[in-house]
């Protein structure tokens, strides 16, 4: 799982693709490479251990003259991080240099066989056995010798190819790994994602599977593997070059929650405009007889989409009345579920390219459910293989941890579930019309959220020094707790546990003591009076508690407060209130996502930690 850029042209190409591989950071960073087609006529390559920026350091030093290049940022998938591990990596002769985004799933018996027929080896990855083989089938024609190549392999990649030989030559390739050809005057460039390469360009060609692209810098010609020409459109990439940089935040993490306000009107724009009109869902693909005879819903994702996708169970089954599962997307396949007719599969990823999902997905697929996406990159490989796709219209994010889709993943499945509600005639007109002003008022509710963030840092200020948190919740506001939990842990590296708060006593309960702080969430609802008795029970036991609670709560911010005890003792303190503004409880998990985020963010960046790329995390999982 990893990033490749590349270009080709009149500039100097290091700068471009060194510029390419900070937007595909997040993808992987613990090292990095660069070739370069010299003047000379030889590959120049460096490479090095850690993040781009020591790539860069080494490149002021020595730097890369010429105007073609590959260019790779790693997540170690075989082998350890190591310069020789790291891409690019070359054939015996030193003139073929190839970087890779995948895995080769036979290359221990590719390895075998070239080894056998005296081509050497130095690293320990999958990814060395291409080089070798284009340099086995090389005779003069690099495009030719990339096909063979290409067929030779099992397994997912996208593949950027440069030849000494050939200086004015640049193949690409892909087969389950993203590939995107940028179109340039005079330059071309390959990338993984189009955010790579939108500074340059903003004309793209996606590459599917199984398809071969020949870069030369006036022209580029698009092929299957049997060489066979393919016309496609020209895809204009809808977001301005500069929606990737930090704009004046410190960190991604922070721009991007930030940018919920905006993002979510643009998720609701053209879908839902008036709380008397219907919603309208472009992409949905589905005729209101299918909507009406929907026996099941699955729905399925990774981290962060998943816990979105438990808020979307619950909706979908309130509001929808079809029976819903949630599966972790790792997990779905294991369990060989069985699938009914009129079974809706709704796979749910920001990226569209996380391995596991695919693959849950089609499993779905064969096993007959329809599929629906709910994702944000546009044109991913989840795209392709659906039936009908739901865009969450959240813009690019970089940032590893996930902040704005999250949010705007609910919003969507919310849209979904009221349609679905709405044509199958199970929600009363009065309910569809309170929840439909209720996501209409959501920007504004989350700008009211950001603007209360020094409240939460102050909050963060008090607790990030302790080493655990617990985050409880109920009903719908369970899957809250679970991703406050995960946000905190993945930045922070406080260990953080989301648990029912309906569970604390058959186990958590044995952790409460003053140095674990517990976020409850306690908005009015349903499960609001089982909170209160929640935190009362935490507090007996000296357990520091804050509380998400509506504005105007008077009761939540002494609950549980003992006003005997030893002043010393934090059950004698009020509670840590962040509050929210009142909404329907089947969209609170919108409101309540954002201050935990903050929280999340504050305590990381107190405690000091790399909030954009934390540690042995990649923003885009591509392997299973
Ligand atoms: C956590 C996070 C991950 C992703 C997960 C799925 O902050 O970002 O848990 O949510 O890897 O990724 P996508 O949504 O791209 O399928």
């Amino acid at each position: 799982m990893c990033g490749i850029v590349g270009y080709i042209g009149f500039r100097q190409a290091a700068d471009i693709c060194i510029a390419g591989l900070r937007h595909l950071e997040y993808r992987g960073y613990d090292s990095a490479g660069i070739a370069v087609i010299a003047e000379d006529g030889q590959l120049d390559v460096r490479k090095v251990v850690g993040k781009l920026a020591v790539l860069g350091e080494l490149l002021e030093q020595q730097p890369l003259i010429g105007s073609t290049s590959i260019g790779h940022t790693r997540w170690a998938t075989h082998g350890k991080p190591s310069v020789q591990n790291s891409h690019p990596h070359l054939s015996c002769d030193g003139r073929i240099a190839v970087v890779h985004n995948g895995i080769i799933e036979n290359y221990q018996e590719l390895r075998t066989q070239l080894e056998a027929e005296g081509h050497t080896f130095i690293s320990q990855t999958d990814t060395e056995v291409m080089p070798h083989l284009v340099e086995k089938y090389y005779e003069g024609d690099l495009r030719a010798a990339v096909c063979q190549a290409v067929a030779d392999l099992q397994g997912a990649f996208a593949f950027g190819v440069i030849c000494a030989d050939n200086p004015g030559q640049m193949v690409a390739v892909r087969r389950f790994s993203p590939l995107v050809v940028g179109i340039g005057e005079g330059e071309n460039y390959i990338a993984s994602d189009m955010g790579a390469i939108r500074k340059e360009t903003d004309k793209v060609y996606v590459i599917a599977d199984d398809e071969l692209a020949l870069l030369m810098p006036d022209s580029i010609e698009l092929t299957d593997l049997d060489l066979n020409p393919i016309q496609r459109e020209v895809f204009v990439i809808p977001w301005p070059a500069d929606a990737a940089e930090k704009a004046g935040h410190k960190h991604f993490m922070h721009k991007e929650i930030h940018e919920q306000p905006e993002a979510m009107h643009a998720c609701l724009a053209g879908r839902l405009s008036d709380p008397d009109k219907s919603i309208v869902l472009e992409g949905l693909n589905m005729t209101e007889a299918e909507i009406k005879s929907l026996r099941k819903v699955v729905l399925t994702a990774c981290g962060t989409a998943y816990n979105a996708g438990l808020v979307g169970r619950f909706i979908m089954e309130n509001l929808a009345r079809v029976p819903s599962e949630a599966d972790l997307a790792a997990e779905l396949r294991a369990r060989d579920p069985v699938v009914l007719d009129n079974t809706l599969c709704i796979v749910i990823s920001q990226s569209g390219e996380t391995a596991d999902t695919l693959v849950a997905l089609r499993d779905m697929q064969e096993k007959g459910a329809k599929i629906l996406s709910v994702l944000n990159v546009v044109d991913s490989s989840i795209a392709r293989e659906s039936d009908g796709v739901v865009y969450i219209q959240a813009g690019p994010e970089i940032g590893v941890a996930s902040t704005k889709a999250y949010t705007l993943q609910i919003l969507t499945l919310e849209l979904i579930a009221l349609h679905f509600a709405e044509v199958r005639g199970t929600a009363s007109a009065e309910q569809l019309r309170e929840l439909k002003a209720a996501l209409l008022q959501m920007p504004e509710h989350a700008r009211v959220l950001l603007e209360r963030e020094e409240d939460v840092k102050a909050i963060a200020a008090k607790h990030y020094e302790k080493p655990n948190a617990l985050y409880l919740g109920r009903g719908i506001n369970l899957p809250s707790a679970m991703e406050g939990a995960l946000k905190m842990k993945e930045i922070s590296y406080i260990h953080a546990e989301g648990y029912s708060a309906g569970e604390m006593k058959h186990g958590p309960i044995a952790l409460i003591e003053p140095s674990c702080f517990t976020m409850a969430i306690a908005v009015a609802g349903e499960v609001y009076d089982k909170m209160i008795g929640n935190i009362m029970e935490i507090k007996a036991r000296s357990g520091p508690v804050i509380a998400v609670a509506d504005d105007g709560d008077e009761q939540i911010p002494v609950t549980g407060v003992d006003a005997e005890a030893d002043p010393d003792d934090v059950a004698s303190q009020p509670n840590d209130m962040i509050w929210v503004p009142p909404v329907p409880e089947l969209v609170s998990p919108i409101t309540v996502a954002i201050p935990l985020q903050l929280l999340a963010y504050h305590m990381a960046d107190m405690r000091g930690e790399h909030i954009d790329q934390p540690r042995n995390l990649a923003k885009t999982v591509t392997v299973e």
